[in-house]
């Protein structure tokens, strides 16, 4: 008990002191101490909720302003640093954050396109074009990466994240954090990141945002914890709360979450924000008046207010009557004060406020190539009958659909930093790699044909357009175009904002006005290539059964269109794997590989029966499993085998499988590796990703691949919460998905 004691306070005083901001501290009143904890925004980004932030000006100068965001280009943030550091009594500099969060002005794809890719060199030089051209334009601080592990596709902002799996999710989040703030925040191309939402974001009941969150801690530990505590080993300076609750307390509030956890156990010494408004909306949850929840925040550890001013206006109150300590705002204010030292704020306030910066590092040629290479290697080919992939360059292409000319929706959700009117779209992408081919372009059909979703959809713009004509009129046009064409291109699914914050779906079908004129485009004979947009996996078992071939693109970003022509063409052959299962159906939502075997498993033939954990309706397996992507080329694996068939506790074991390509082109591919604890204290998953590597095959090669897994890899928190690895009997499986079927035994001693 002692040494328990004595360890967590330990942990408790790990934080550094920096002198200079102990210094600061020693001159600073109560109310200047408060002012660092609140961040507010003048309402230059995307409101989020109704809060816009009033008399900011008046507020920076009265020491009352710890960050702004919303607020971009060095002159503008110059305006606002300068009213801190010269018109404020102690001249603190301001932390200026931004929601990059797919890159700043050279958009790239979404979050949970660019996992698809599974390439962590490409996450971390992407997250390194963000920073620097972020911080070109005066950003210090980014609220990103999101690591919520989500497996309700229902959710709409599961396409800000890097999918279901908490490996690949650590590994995304190592490299995105990685890439954000390299190895020294004082960097003038550098910035803090942010991962949030902590925690559990991504469990929201019924795929409804912002729903509660319950959830075992045996769950949590294992499944859903993994990459926030990857970002926190790999030092991100920050940390957002979530709006959901955890054990019925908000995350925002939550003590067990933001001390027990995240500090002690894990011993971070960064600072926490809070979500939009989140502090305020504990009010709503239930748990009090504004007073009694910024109070329970403070205390809990949350340091800094966004937007709601909750703080600002009742700590010092709350000091008075005794319900928050001096040591506690001094904490806080502490803990954002280290990281404007850690930024170099402090040594130089205007050091990201390089006027000729935003020109010389913003949307360059460079920059926009790397966002065409990150979109083409975040596309999955999911199906391709009779190799209607790759399209020759001199065809008579019918390029039709509502998204295969449509500006407005090549970004995806979440890009406020972008500029739609620079995306390329995919009629422009075609004409300019396949110049010599004859591209006609038809509409064909609106997104959707209901005006009531299109006006939920367009909330920052518009993306559903509906046409002036009468559906089959548009129908009749793109059917005509197609007949006389060699080959049709059908750019169908999502337009942006059908997925993203506060987009989730209980219907996750391609809208019906797409699915008949998929139907009408197919029944002319000819062959179809569907390339499929959308921020998350959708239900598509219908159009999967037709003769088409269907690429999954997401939404790529600015260089849209020239990248699916990229694929599309075969000058890049696709080499994405789904990073989220891909459901039959809703119903079988939470839908994901790492599932347990259950003490009646469902048949493996998937044919009903009685008393088993099975459907009625549906069998269990998903349309397309976790890591599933085909390439216009073909795989083959051989030879598996273990360097050892018994290892002991801090040992490594390493699997080598040899994989050739045996089809026509030169393609990437991502070899995986699964792990099944055959027996141990708390119930397994059937097999759990724990390693893969990506590598390029030329026509005819073969490789030798070997993954190693580490001690820590065959680790599993138990009842008690303790990471350990029980001996006894592993399985290993490899292959190009979920399903790999190569497989070896070894023992654990
Ligand atoms: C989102 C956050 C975002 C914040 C600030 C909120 O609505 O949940 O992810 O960082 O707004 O824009």
């Amino acid at each position: 008990m002692i040494a328990i004691t004595l360890l967590s306070m330990w942990a408790m005083n790990a934080q550094e002191r920096i002198p200079e901001v102990e210094a600061l501290l020693q001159k600073m009143t109560l109310e200047e101490k408060i002012g660092q904890l609140n961040l507010l925004t003048p309402g230059g980004g995307v409101a989020t909720g109704e809060v816009v932030s009033k008399n900011v000006e008046a507020k920076i100068k009265a020491g009352q302003v710890g960050g702004l965001f919303g607020v971009a280009g060095p002159d503008k943030v110059r305006v606002a640093q300068e009213l801190a550091v010269k018109e404020s009594r102690l001249g603190i500099p301001l932390l200026i954050g931004s929601d990059v969060i797919h890159g700043y002005k050279t958009t790239y794809p979404i979050p949970l396109g660019l996992s698809s890719s599974w390439d962590m060199e490409l996450v971390e030089q992407a997250a390194q074009m963000a920073a620097k051209e972020a911080t070109a334009d005066g950003i210090n601080w980014n609220f990103s990466p999101m690591v919520d592990i989500a497996r309700d596709p229902r959710w709409g902002r599961i396409a800000e994240g890097a999918g279901e799996d908490p490996y690949l999710g650590s590994r995304v989040a190592e490299a995105t954090v990685r890439g954000y703030q390299g190895n020294d925040l004082a960097a003038t191309h550098t910035m803090l990141a942010c991962v949030k939402h902590f925690a559990l974001y991504g469990a929201g009941e019924a795929g409804r945002d912002y729903h509660s969150v319950d959830m075992s801690k045996i769950k949590m530990f294992n499944q859903y914890l993994p990459p926030y505590k990857a970002a926190v080993d790999a030092g991100v300076a920050s940390v957002m709360t979530s709006f959901n609750d955890v054990d019925g307390i908000p995350a925002t509030g939550n003590k067990w979450l933001l001390t027990d956890l995240l500090r002690n156990r894990w011993d971070f010494d960064g600072f926490v924000v809070s979500d939009y408004t989140s502090l305020n909306e504990m009010i709503a949850h239930g748990l009090g008046d504004l007073q009694a929840v910024s109070a329970l925040a403070l205390k809990a550890g949350l340091d800094m207010d966004m937007v709601g001013e909750g703080f600002l206006t009742t700590l010092k109150k709350s000091l008075e009557e005794g319900k928050v300590t001096e040591e506690d705002i001094t904490s806080a204010s502490r803990r954002v004060l280290r990281a404007k030292y850690q930024s170099g704020l402090f040594e130089d306030p205007y050091r990201y406020l390089d006027g000729n910066r935003p020109e010389k590092d913003i949307l360059t040629k460079e920059n926009r190539a790397l966002a065409r290479k990150l979109a083409a290697h975040s596309f999955v080919l999911l199906k391709n009958h009779q190799n209607i992939l790759p399209l020759q360059k001199n065809k008579k292409i019918a390029l039709i659909g509502p998204l295969a000319d449509s500006r407005n929706n090549m970004l995806g959700t979440w890009a406020p930093t972008g500029d739609v009117k620079l995306a390329v779209t995919i009629r422009e992408g075609f004409n300019n790699v396949a110049p010599n081919a004859s591209i006609q372009y038809a509409k064909g059909a609106n997104i959707s044909d209901d005006p009531e979703f299109a006006k939920h959809v367009n909330v920052f713009g518009p993306r559903i357009e509906i046409d002036e004509r009468l559906p089959e009129d548009m129908l009749k046009e793109a059917v005509d175009l197609a007949k006389n064409s060699d080959v049709v291109v059908a750019v169908v699914g999502e337009a942006t904002e059908m997925s993203g914050e506060a987009a989730s779906r209980t219907d996750l079908s391609i809208p019906e006005s797409q699915k008949k004129l998929i139907k009408a485009l197919i029944e002319t004979g000819k062959p179809v290539a569907l390339v499929l947009m959308s921020g998350r996996p959708l239900t598509i078992p219908e159009e999967y059964e037709l003769p088409v071939a269907i690429l999954q693109v997401w939404h790529p970003g600015v260089e849209a269109g020239n990248a699916i022509a990229d694929v599309v063409f075969g000058d890049y052959n696709p080499s994405g794997k789904l990073t989220g299962t891909w459901p039959r159906n809703v119903g079988q939502i939470p839908i994901y590989h790492s599932v347990k075997n259950t003490g009646r498993p469902a048949p493996e033939s998937e044919k009903f029966q009685k008393f088993k954990s099975n459907y009625l309706d549906s069998p269990n397996s998903p349309l397309l499993p976790f890591g599933y992507g085909l390439s216009y080329t073909t795989f083959a694996y051989s030879n598996l085998r273990l360097n050892k068939t018994s290892i002991g506790q801090n040992e490594s074991i390493s699997a080598t499988v040899t994989v050739a390509n045996i089809g026509d082109y030169d393609g990437e591919e991502v070899v995986q590796l699964y792990l099944r604890d055959v027996v141990r204290s708390i119930t397994p998953p059937k097999r759990e990703l724990k390693g893969f590597q990506k590598i390029l095959l030329k026509k005819g090669e073969r490789k030798e691949v070997t993954i190693t897994l580490a001690p820590d890899d065959l680790k599993f928190y138990n009842s008690q919460l303790d990471f350990v690895a029980e001996p006894g009997e592993f399985e290993i499986f490899v292959g190009t998905d979920s399903n790999a079927q190569l497989s070896r035994t070894f023992n654990l001693k």
